[in-house]
């Protein structure tokens, strides 16, 4: 734990927009979010699929290709500087020292032709912090390599060290993919669906660990994920995303005991509950989809699928703004807490 550690968020995202060009249009896959995440905290970023989560991680990281169709607005402020305005160079430096990403596919992730201690190794000269001759930090790393596959549950390390990707098992290849955010202490770690490939024993040891880690740590951590069942085991606070908008936003337990958005209580509705054995599940999910991105409604954008819409809806776009100043509950709806 550093001594000198900053009182203010690790991570301020403030009316974040991310505009794709395409030949006809603009498109608006993130559409002005703003969220914080303190040091040793979990944000997790919930929505259905094509809700902006992923472009959005990719935005903070600076990820998303085809710069010249893309334009910002907003700010992402991490370790005092804005990360929309740094140079890819300034960027790449950032990226793995102080932020990290635990992608949702690791094999795509990992080299498939190198074994996994090359592939640490690689990580740890790269992203050392200290300035000392690559031959010191190739010592070094075994050593950092070997703590931080312990620290993440391997048990026979040097069988690991010496596999290739394709020797190791889902499970196994996360934990090494999570070594390697981990190996250069970063302050953040955005972690996008890091269990979905993963059977369900696996997800929990997965979960378990990545929430050890950041207790150990303190690193911050943006997780996102469908699941929200994920989100009530990890998180301490919520927020759900919507066509490219946050809907919600509360502490975990608010906004599992109080849910005010109508899409909200859908989600809530439709995971399926594991004490009821049948698979109703489906039967109380939310009718229709997310919208097309070149047909987003004016109104309020689950005005289409809500069975609270009013005229209002329809017309006017809800900000989200304070429902509840003693709980930081935030939602964007005219009509919030009515379905609950
Ligand atoms: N390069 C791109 N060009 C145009 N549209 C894109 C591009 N990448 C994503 N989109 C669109 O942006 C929207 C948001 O996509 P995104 O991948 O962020 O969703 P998501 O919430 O991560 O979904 P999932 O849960 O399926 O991963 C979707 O409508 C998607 O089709
Ligand atoms: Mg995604």
């Amino acid at each position: 734990m550093s001594s000198t550690a900053d009182a203010g968020p690790v991570l301020q995202v403030q009316n974040l927009r991310l505009v794709l060009y395409t030949e006809k249009e603009e498109l608006f896959p993130v559409d002005g979010i703003s969220f914080t995440i303190d040091p040793g905290e979990t944000l997790c970023l919930v929505g259905e699929s094509g809700s902006g989560k992923s472009l959005t991680a990719l935005t903070i990281m600076r990820l998303i290709e085809l710069e010249a169709s893309v334009r910002y607005e907003g700010s992402v402020i991490f370790a005092q500087r804005d990360v929309l305005t740094l140079s890819q160079r300034e960027m790449n430096s950032l990226r793995g020292s102080e932020v990290a990403m635990v992608p949702q596919e690791p094999m795509s992730a990992l080299n498939p032709v190198l074994k996994i201690g090359r592939q640490l190794e690689q990580v740890g000269i790269y992203h050392v912090k200290d300035r000392k001759g690559r031959r010191q930090v190739r010592q070094e790393f075994h050593e950092r390599a070997r703590e931080a596959l312990v620290a993440v549950g391997i048990r026979d390390v040097d069988r690991v060290l010496l596999s290739y990707p394709h020797q190791l098992s889902g499970g196994m290849q996360q934990r090494v993919l999570i070594a390697m955010a981990v190996i250069a202490e970063p302050k953040l770690i955005i972690a996008d669906e890091p269990t979905t490939a993963l059977d369900v024993t696996t997800q929990a040891q997965i979960l378990v660990l990545l929430a050890e880690l950041q207790k150990r740590t303190g690193v911050g951590l943006l997780l996102i994920t469908h699941d929200l069942a994920v989100a009530a085991q990890v998180a301490d606070r919520v927020a759900v995303m919507y066509a490219g908008k946050i809907v919600e936003q509360a502490p975990v337990e608010e906004f599992f005991a109080n849910p005010q958005h109508p899409y909200s209580v859908g989600l809530l509705r439709s995971v399926p509950s594991i004490d009821d054995g049948k698979s109703h599940d489906r039967l109380n999910a939310i009718s229709g989809s997310v919208p097309s991105l070149s047909a987003l409604p004016r109104g309020c954008r689950f005005a289409p699928r809500c069975v609270l819409a009013i005229d209002q809806c329809q017309s006017e776009r809800p900000d989200l703004s304070v429902v509840d100043s003693a709980n930081a509950h935030l939602v964007a709806c005219w009509r919030p807490g009515e379905m609950s």
